[in-house]
């Protein structure tokens, strides 16, 4: 299938679901207010990857974060809620990505790719 329909009111609000896509896993966060403030603070902090949390979401709906679980360093899976940043951490060679799913730490280059994706309603979205 090369579009997938989700549900977001299946992921509740401090945790992420995985979901597969093309067979790659796709993480779709909703985040707390304090996580959403923290990437904001780090918009200018300097970063590897420059991108402001704004432009990883979609206006209106900025507590969803949908980003391919995948390492751009080698392609790990990276793990939820730890690293340096509270975003997520890999394991593999120990890149730290923030709350908006940037690169802040370690060797991966990039930060963690948004897919294409729309909101089909205020509580679905389609990936692809
Ligand atoms: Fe993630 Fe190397 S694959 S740090």
């Amino acid at each position: 299938l090369s579009t997938i329909e989700f549900d977001l009111t299946k992921v509740q609000q401090g945790q992420q679901v995985v979901i597969k896509w093309q067979g790659k896993p796709v993480f779709v966060r909703y985040r707390t207010p304090a996580e959403i403030e923290r990437a904001r603070a780090d918009d200018h902090a300097g970063l590897k990857d420059p991108a402001t949390d704004a432009d990883r979401v979609k206006p209106g709906h900025q507590q969803y974060l949908v980003v391919l679980g995948s390492c751009t360093h080698l392609g790990c899976v990276p793990t939820f809620g730890a690293g340096d940043f509270g975003g997520w951490f890999c394991p593999c060679h120990g890149s730290h990505y923030d709350t908006s799913g940037r690169i802040r730490k370690g060797p991966a280059p990039k930060n963690l790719v948004v897919p294409t994706y729309d909101y089909v309603s205020d509580t679905r979205v389609k990936i692809g």
